[in-house]
């Protein structure tokens, strides 16, 4: 396992500390602190626990995502309270997604009920600035001032970008949430910009950065409104805010669907490997499990059969992908032989383009169907 090494505070917030990796420069170090901040930073109270909680919260809520396929900045937890994360440039906007309208919306918008539902999810932008209470920002506004981020400018395209991945995220929290009978209210998420120019979900995601409602029921809140709402703030408050924050870290753990499905890339030959592992790179960020395999179907039947038996038998949904250029054997052998599907991706050269992709979709009648 790769050892990171931890450098200089690169920037301390309210929050958490970052810290360069040294053996790695588009890494960092996220580091949460035990504080607990409300009304940009007008009332903040130290809480013993909270940065393990955070930390447990946002590791849990990442992998969600990056399961579901969503591109984000967590890489790993290296201790109870630090996780190791892209380094990024961040986009210093807030993307807020509401499915019932309430707090400063209301305030915003006279006349609209607590309660009211948005279908599709409401989207709004805030420009962080605490100096400011973090105004609301338009499309036009975000675009037209032209972050540059890493050798990225935001503009239309980038803007789209975060703004569907917000919903996709809110609409993937919300499902899971909802398997615990949880609604989710709203949330805000932040965006970066790593040194290969990709758009990550980044900055952390946990108690902080949603509403949570029990049974849909206000009264049941579970998240850091519970804090906001405090007028004085006693050590029996913070208790009940710590034990609401653990509540929510311990639901997560059943949130997680166990990845029960599994591309499995076959290959006639060894010398199809980096073929094979372009694919496994696309499988891999679609959230998938895969596995390689080497077996020719021409020279060694019997083996390819007894591999093929070894993923009928296991309780998981399987999918084969058949690598074999020339005269593509591999592909119809396990369609013929095997219920579960097959896709045939063959490994194309200039010189063999015709040839390959005609020994893989002309296969013989009555063979189960295969796919280029
Ligand atoms: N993956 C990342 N790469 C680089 N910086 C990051 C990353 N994730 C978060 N940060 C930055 O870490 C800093 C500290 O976070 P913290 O949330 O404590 O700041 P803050 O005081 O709340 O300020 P802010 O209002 O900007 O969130 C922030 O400037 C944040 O943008
Ligand atoms: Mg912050």
């Amino acid at each position: 396992m790769k050892e990171y090494k931890y450098g200089q505070l690169i920037i301390e917030g309210k929050t958490k500390k970052v810290y360069e990796v040294l053996n790695d420069s588009t890494l960092c170090l996220l580091e949460s602190k035990d504080r607990i901040t409300a009304g940009d930073g007008e009332k903040s109270h130290d809480l013993k626990g909270k940065a393990a909680i955070s930390t447990a919260t946002t590791a849990k809520v990442f992998q969600l995502l990056n399961e579901a396929g969503i591109k984000t900045a967590f890489v790993k937890v290296v201790n109870d309270t630090a996780f190791i994360a892209q380094k990024c440039d961040m986009v210093p906007i807030e993307w807020v997604t509401r499915r019932l309208a309430t707090g400063s919306f209301l305030k915003r918008h006279q006349g609209v009920p607590e309660g009211y539902r948005f279908n599709p999810p409401l989207q709004e932008t805030f420009f962080k600035d605490d100096a400011n209470h973090d105004p609301q920002w338009s499309e036009e506004q975000v675009i037209s001032i032209g972050f540059k981020l890493n050798g990225l400018t935001i503009g239309k395209d980038e803007f789209d970008i975060m703004q569907r991945t917000s919903l996709v995220v809110f609409e993937v929290l919300e499902k899971a949430w909802a398997t615990r009978n949880c609604a989710l209210i709203d949330m805000k998420i932040e965006f970066g910009v790593n040194q290969n120019h990709e758009i990550l979900v980044a900055d952390i995601i946990d108690s902080d950065s949603w509403r949570l409602w029990p049974s849909g029921d206000k009264r049941l809140m579970k998240d850091k409104q519970v804090y906001r709402n405090l007028a004085t703030v006693t050590q029996e408050d913070l208790d009940t805010v710590k034990r609401n924050f653990e509540w929510v870290a311990d639901q997560l753990d059943f949130l997680i669907p166990p990845t029960n499905s599994l591309v499995v890339i076959l290959m006639g030959s060894p010398s199809d490997e980096d073929h094979c592992k372009t694919i496994a790179k696309h499988v891999k960020s679609l959230g998938l499990k895969f596995q390689l395999r080497v077996c020719s179907a021409h020279k060694g039947t019997e083996e390819t059969l007894r591999i093929l038996a070894e993923y009928e038998g296991i309780h998981t949904k399987v999918v084969l992908i058949a690598v074999a250029g020339r005269s593509n054997g591999l592909g119809p052998v396990l369609s013929g032989n095997t219920s579960l599907p097959v896709i045939n991706c063959p490994p194309f050269k200039p010189e063999n383009i015709s040839q390959d992709l005609w020994s893989s979709i002309n296969v013989p009648s009555g063979n189960l169907p295969t796919i280029v």
